[in-house]
């Protein structure tokens, strides 16, 4: 079987050089495309391959049409919004996710933004401490609970929403449960949102929930963009000058938020939660595991579009 590695923010060559070993290990071909500039570049390396591992890449229709005999597509990562799960399924194609594999290095650095705007963007203008600051995490997932007990560890209250937990569940993963976005919003100095871009989740956080945050609050996202209305992020910025908004996932109108709103607002340039070494190699190497076993086995655990 040729299984290719597409992607274009690449992951450590110390990672490829692990899924490779993997790869021809259990006798199957290798090849890489990295970096590639369009996506008619990927197209036209799908042509013959029987396996994908993509990060954010898009995988299209127009992709699955061009890739013949593929069968299987491993996310190396968490979500999966990019990967079009409908023609997947219509190619006969397993879609699988990563789950848990570079959630620490997300976590790590939805902790970091929290502080990197606490202490006003590591300028000298006089700051704030996290300790003692109430933290609302939306979605209490794998990325969700490490940052809940990262925020514990670092004196801070925690409070967490999930619509597929009990209360218990919460309990039980180090934070108190709230019973809805508003109680949510409305105490928590930190919010860290950890919801994948769902149709329904898609511009759920806009005008209404951020002005209920308290004074002096700030959002932070190393989700997905989708998930914010910008127009409402803009507005509320607007109407309440305490209010903050980082991120990890460059929102549209990003360059008219800086303008307006200076070093209340953040954005990496280029998303990076995922990307440390380790999380390349948990993240990578699991993908090719994955792809292995399912080629030796038929395993399909991770599977996304059953
Ligand atoms: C994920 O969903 O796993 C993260 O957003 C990481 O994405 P990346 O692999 O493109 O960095």
């Amino acid at each position: 079987m040729k299984v290719l590695i597409a992607t274009q923010k690449p992951f450590s060559a110390a990672a490829v050089a692990g899924i490779k070993e993997i790869v021809t290990g259990a006798g199957h071909e290798f090849a890489a495309l990295e970096k590639y500039a369009d996506a008619s570049e990927l197209i036209a390396a799908v042509a013959d391959v029987d396996a994908l591992i993509i990060r954010s890449d898009k995988v299209t229709a127009e992709v699955l049409d061009a890739a013949k005999n593929l069968k299987i597509v491993v996310r190396a990562g968490a979500g999966f919004d990019n990967v079009d799960l409908a023609a997947a399924t219509a190619h006969n194609v397993v879609v699988m996710n990563t789950p848990g594999q570079n959630s620490n290095a997300v976590a790590e650095l939805a902790v970091a933004m929290m502080i990197f705007m606490a202490r006003t963007q590591f300028t000298p203008a006089t700051g704030s401490e996290v300790q003692g600051k109430r933290l609302g995490i939306q979605a209490f997932g794998n990325v969700g609970r490490l940052v809940g007990a990262k925020a514990k560890a670092l004196g801070m209250e925690v409070y967490a929403l999930d619509p597929f937990l009990k209360p218990e569940q919460i309990e039980a993963g180090g934070a108190k449960p709230v019973s809805d976005l508003n109680e949510l919003y409305s105490g928590s100095d930190f919010v860290s949102i950890h919801i994948p871009a769902l149709p329904s989740t898609i511009k759920s956080i806009g005008y209404d929930l951020i002005t209920r945050m308290p004074k002096g609050a700030c959002l932070v996202n190393t989700a997905r963009k989708e998930v914010i209305d910008e127009e409402g992020l803009e507005k509320a910025l607007e109407e309440r000058p305490d209010l903050k908004y980082v991120t990890d996932v460059m929102p549209d109108n990003y360059e008219t938020l800086r303008e307006k709103f200076g070093l209340r607002v953040f954005a990496t340039p280029k998303k990076m939660g995922a990307q440390t070494a380790e999380a390349n190699m948990n993240a990578g190497l699991a993908a090719a595991r994955q792809i292995c076993d399912f080629f030796a086995t038929g395993n399909t655990r991770f599977q996304v579009n059953k």
